[in-house]
């Protein structure tokens, strides 16, 4: 036994040290999660559809710059989630009180963003269990669900900076970021 050990293992045994040393000098060469620098940062915005906003959301979004990609997109989606569910309490307000030529568009929008809030506690769900497609299946289906609400309500007249459009355009902007990083997870 004695003799095995001291011939045989002295090579495992080097590199495992010099496996730890490079881990100690190293370690984001070794971790699994790496966090988003700012050049990662820089190549989700180049996709998006508003440069301006995803930088400016980006950086000011708390936890954005210290988290990996994976825990950015959970952020973005509890941002989402907070601002669907806003919206829809707005537009609750409005369908018994808003104006009456677009109550029957807010009715429509009302179950819109009941399943856009739904849609995206199923993309957070994904992207716990790393179903990065499903994540990315479930954001666009939020996003289209906004989508849809802020044409209906344009169609019966809303103008452009109401607060339904508005909010629509910033889900839409920060759904679009999390498809982004969506893609990038599948990817690996
Ligand atoms: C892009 O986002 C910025 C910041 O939110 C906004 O001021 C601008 O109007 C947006 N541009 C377009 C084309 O939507």
């Amino acid at each position: 036994m004695a003799t095995t050990f001291k011939a045989s293992m002295f090579p495992v045994l080097l590199s495992l040290i010099i496996m730890l040393l490079f881990a100690t000098i190293f370690p984001s060469a070794v971790a699994v999660s790496v966090k988003l620098t700012v050049p990662d940062t820089s190549t989700i915005c180049d996709k998006s559809m508003n440069n301006t906003f995803c930088e400016s959301f980006m950086k000011s979004t708390a936890g954005i710059s210290t988290a990996d990609l994976a825990g950015a997109g959970g952020i973005i989606l509890d941002v989402s989630s907070k601002s669907a569910a806003e919206t829809e309490d707005y537009i609750k307000t409005q369908v018994a009180a808003g104006d009456p030529k677009l109550a029957e568009a807010y009715k429509k929008c009302l179950e819109n963003y009941r399943c856009a809030v739904s849609s995206i506690a199923d993309a957070k769900a994904s992207l716990a269990s790393k179903d990065y497609e499903g994540m990315n299946l479930k954001a666009s289906s939020a996003q289209s669900e906004t989508d849809t609400c802020n044409e209906a309500v344009r169609g019966s007249g809303a103008a452009e900076t109401d607060p339904v459009p508005v909010r629509s355009r910033y889900m839409c902007n920060v759904l679009d970021i999390v498809l982004i990083i969506a893609n990038k997870l599948q990817k690996g």
